[in-house]
Order: structure tokens, then sequence, then C-alpha cells
């Protein structure tokens, strides 16, 4: 019958055009053209009426498979080409795990941490070492052996936090000065930043955890002339000026002579304005020649070894150089804040 004949001919040239489809758009163009509404087969379907019961029969049962395998041909093509676009996308795309994320997702270096690395790089290239210790400390290296005797007046400075089984949670970073001494052989250079406990009432300018960097220089005729010199190196580079130092008469078990180290007010010159209340120096750091009996308790000659050491606050020295008037920010998870110290 000459209808079966159109319809495997219309079967054959589907089958040979439709898998040769670049793209979906193609593919769906030929779909249309074979089984679409405007189809030849739904051309051949318009005929049925005028075919006899068994002619209806026989060719719309034909109309129906080659429809259907027409159909499938089409979903298997499709899902080819959507296999095939998928492989050239892997094999073209390079997906770097290193790639920064965009800006608004990356996070950004604490201010603390920043300025702990910037001190860290200045006293490296003075030829010091960096050193570690635990925030839990033995009572021994946080205060017997830093001179400070079981019944020291100097021992009501610190309000402390006790653990259970005797120890503390540090409340400076000075304890790291005895752990250098038990494992270093001097002449040593050494500085140690940490974090640090207090119980304090906390508000603008009191944390309960803080940050300081100790330092610690042990050798031969070490003087004040070092002390200075090596504050003033550290000061220069990280405000990038020359800037003018002084030293006041303190008061810390474990250094004799102490001091406390002072700098000239950046904002008015010296000549006294309010962020120096009106005295042109700046309070910065405590320091002083290391204690006989320190070094006497670590087992070395004071009359044969020397030195000096100071206790950096870092979380002022961050206040001071980006003007931030609540050291309560640092801790405070707060991303407006830490944002701010991007790139
Ligand atoms: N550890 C002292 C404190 O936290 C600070 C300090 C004073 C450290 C004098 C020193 C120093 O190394 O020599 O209050």
């Amino acid at each position: 019958m000459e209808l079966i004949q159109e319809l495997e001919k219309i079967y054959q040239q589907a089958f040979t055009s439709i898998p040769k489809a670049q793209t979906e758009n193609e593919l769906d163009n030929l779909k249309n053209a074979f089984i679409g509404k405007k189809s030849s087969l739904s051309n051949i379907t318009k005929k049925l009426g005028s075919l006899n019961v068994e002619e209806k029969k026989l060719v719309g049962q034909k109309v129906n498979e080659i429809s259907r395998s027409i159909e499938e041909l089409v979903y298997t093509t499709r899902e080819k080409l959507q296999n095939a676009e998928i492989e050239q996308q892997i094999s073209t795309e390079i997906f770097d795990i290193l790639r920064p994320l965009p800006s608004k997702r990356r996070g950004t270096l604490h201010p603390i941490t920043r300025i702990q690395m910037e001190v860290e790089d200045i006293f490296v290239s003075m030829g010091f070492q960096v050193m570690d210790g635990p925030e839990i400390e033995t009572d021994y290296n946080n205060f017997q052996a830093l001179n400070f005797s079981d019944d020291h007046p100097a021992r009501d400075m610190q309000d402390t936090f006790y653990t259970d089984d005797g120890n503390l949670l540090r409340t400076h970073t000075s304890a790291i000065q005895v752990r250098a001494l038990k494992v270093l052989t001097p002449p040593f250079k050494i500085i140690a930043p940490g974090r640090v406990f207090r119980y304090e009432e906390v508000d603008a300018s009191h944390e309960n955890t803080f940050n300081q960097v100790e330092g610690m220089v042990v050798g031969q005729d070490i003087s004040i002339a070092h002390l200075i010199y090596t504050m003033e190196e550290l000061l220069n580079q990280i405000f990038g000026k020359k800037m003018t130092v002084r030293l006041r008469p303190g008061y810390f078990p474990f250094v004799e002579p102490g001091f406390e180290l002072d700098f000239q007010c950046l904002v008015c010159g010296g000549k006294g304005c309010s962020v120096c209340k009106h005295s042109g120096w700046v309070e910065l750091l405590p320091c002083g020649l290391i204690h006989p009996n320190v070094l006497k308790f670590s087992g070395l000659d004071p009359s044969v070894w020397t030195g000096f050491a100071f206790g950096l606050g870092l979380d002022r020295l961050v206040m001071m150089r980006y003007g931030i008037n609540d050291i309560r920010y640092f801790n405070s998870s707060n991303l407006r804040f830490l944002n701010q110290f991007q790139g």
C-alpha cells in the first residue's frame, strides 16, 4: 500500500537524520518535522479517515510504531548531546582549588595576627628567634621562677584564673622567659607572642583575654642602651617614622631596674594633646634588665650573664595604630569590624 511505503520512507529518513543533530535546537526542529503537528506523519494521520477499516487499522498501527520509535530516537540522541556537552565542559574548564574566593566571601587576618606577624618579622630581621609556650602554665613558670615569692605582694597585681589541678592560665608571656632559660644556651635573643588571661572586669580598655609579645635577650655586657635601641627600632618600623622614646621607673619583680617605656606622642609631636593626656608621651611597654635571681633560678651566673626583657601589649599597639577606641572589638567576632582589615 502506498501509505505504508510512505511511512517506511519517513521512518528511514528520521533514522538517518536525527542522530546527526549537532545541537538540541536542531534536534527539536527535526522532531517537529517528523512527528510534530505539521509533520509528514501527522499528514498521513489526517488521511486515515478516507481508508477502510482494515487499512485504517494497519496504517494506524504503523503510524503509532514509527512515532514511538522516533520519539525514543530523539530521547537517546538528546542524552548523547547533553553528555557530550558535559564532557566538553569538563575537558575545557579548569577547576583551580587554589584560586581565591570572590572577595566578598574571603576571610581576613585578624588585626592582632597581622601586627603579630609584622612584629615577628622585625625581630627576626634583628636575629631574634620566635618561641612559643602553653596557655595553661605552672605556678612555678608564671610566678615563682620570675622572682614572685609565695607571699610576694606583686602576686596581688595579677588576678589569676586557676585550674582545679593547681595550674593557671598564664597571666603574662613572661612565663616563656623561664622556658627559654631552661632550653636555650646563652647568648640568645627571643620573642614569644601569645594570648594571656586575667580575671578582669571587662570594659573599653580591659579584657580578660589579650595578647602580648615577650622579649628576652641574654648575653654578656647587655645594657639599657641595647634595650632602648631595640625598642626604638621596633617602633620606627611599626609606625614607619623615626620615633623618640623615654624610660620611667617601673616595678616588676623579675627585672632590676624595671622601666615603663613611653614614646613621644605622634598626634601632637610631644606638645600635649588629648591622645597623650596632655603629657606629650604615650605609655607603650614595661621592660627592664633581667633580675639576677631569675638568672640564678635557671642556673646561670649573674656575674657572667646579663640581659633585658620587655612585655609588649599587642592589643594596645593595634589600637594606637588604627585608632580603635574599644579593646572589646578584638574578641567580638564582629564582621563589620573585622572586614575593615582587608588586603
Ligand atoms: N609581664 C608583665 C605584665 O604582663 C610585663 C613585663 C614587665 C614583661 C617587665 C617584661 C618586663 O618582660 O621586663 O604585666
